[in-house]
C-alpha cells in the first residue's frame, strides 16, 4: 500500500527491529509507529467496540485516534505519536471488548 518512493535509498537509511504480535520485523529509524505499521501492511489495528469496524491510522498527527496499539505493555498508545525504537513490542487490538461481550 505505502511503499517508499526511492526504495534504494530507502534501503540505506538505519533501521530498527520491532515486534508485531510478536513478528520481528526491521522498520526504517526515525518514522512514526503508525507508518511503520501501515508499511508493514499490519492492518486493521482494531475493531471498533460497537460495531466491530476494522480501523487503521487516519490523520497521522494525532487527532483522530483510530491508531490505537498496545506498545510494550501500555494498551491505547496513538501509534502515529510515538517514534519506533529498537525493540518495541506492538499487539494489535484485535482483542479488545467489543459491546456485549469480548471478541
Ligand atoms: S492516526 Fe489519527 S490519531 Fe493517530
Amino acid at each position: 500500500m505505502f511503499k517508499p518512493i526511492d526504495s534504494r535509498a530507502a534501503r540505506q537509511l538505519p533501521t530498527v527491529a520491532i515486534h508485531i504480535d510478536g513478528r520481528a520485523v526491521r522498520v526504517a529509524a526515525g518514522q512514526p509507529l503508525a507508518t511503520a505499521l501501515l508499511a508493514e501492511d499490519a492492518l486493521p489495528l482494531r475493531y471498533t467496540a460497537v460495531s466491530g469496524a476494522p480501523r487503521a491510522p487516519l490523520c497521522l498527527m494525532g487527532v483522530c485516534f483510530e491508531c490505537l496499539v498496545e506498545v510494550d505493555g501500555r494498551r491505547n498508545v496513538q501509534s502515529c505519536m510515538v517514534e519506533v525504537r529498537e525493540g518495541m513490542q506492538v499487539r494489535r487490538l484485535n482483542g479488545a471488548p467489543r459491546a456485549g461481550g469480548m471478541v
